[in-house]
């Protein structure tokens, strides 16, 4: 069985990520990422990968927004390796990260509602997080009626 590991992003994994995350929005799970915003982004990304190989098959990604606050963006796991726990795992690496970063807050905007109450964040009112995290909101096509929850947890 091949042995998969959670590690920093690469360039090579740049037309793996941007693939995997058309794909999921493609179901409205989340939204797609530009070529030009992966690159410039790619240090924000810890990817899930076979120990031998050049395949992704997850990824997440944590954005510095403000002083305080980073936001756990971009999560998706091909379906084949859904519900083995690399989702949770993801996510806590970037949970992780930005404790070492000294950041207090992450937030999230996601469907996913039970997933990310397992994993300790709390819904808030989409008003108790600050303006400048709509920056890239007005590219999503649904603008301006998300139905996205905001969830948060404070480190
Ligand atoms: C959301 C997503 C990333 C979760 O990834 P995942 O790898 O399946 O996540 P996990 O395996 O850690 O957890 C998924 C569920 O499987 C369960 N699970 C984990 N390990 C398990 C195991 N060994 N056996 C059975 N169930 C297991 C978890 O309890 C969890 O249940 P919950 O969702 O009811 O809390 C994945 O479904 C996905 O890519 N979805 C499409 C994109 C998307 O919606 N992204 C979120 C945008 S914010």
């Amino acid at each position: 069985m091949e042995e998969l590991y959670l590690r920093p992003a690469r360039i090579q994994d740049v037309r793996h990520i941007h693939g995997l995350l058309l794909d999921c929005a493609r179901q409205e799970f989340l939204l797609p990422r530009a070529y030009n915003e992966l690159y410039s982004h790619l240090r924000d990304f810890i990817v899930l990968a076979p120990r031998d190989g050049l395949q992704v098959y997850g990824c997440c990604s944590l954005a510095i927004a403000w002083e305080d606050l980073a936001e756990i963006r971009s999560l998706a796991i091909m379906p084949e390796y859904q519900k083995l726990g690399w989702g949770s795992r993801l996510v806590e690496a970037c949970v992780s990260e930005a404790v070492t970063l000294g950041l207090y807050r992450v937030f999230t905007l996601t469907y996913k509602k039970s997933f990310f109450e397992r994993l300790g964040f709390v819904e808030v009112n989409k008003d108790k997080l600050p303006q400048k995290v709509w920056s890239d909101c007005i590219h999503c096509p649904k603008f301006p009626e998300c139905d996205e929850i905001a969830m948060v947890m404070e480190l």
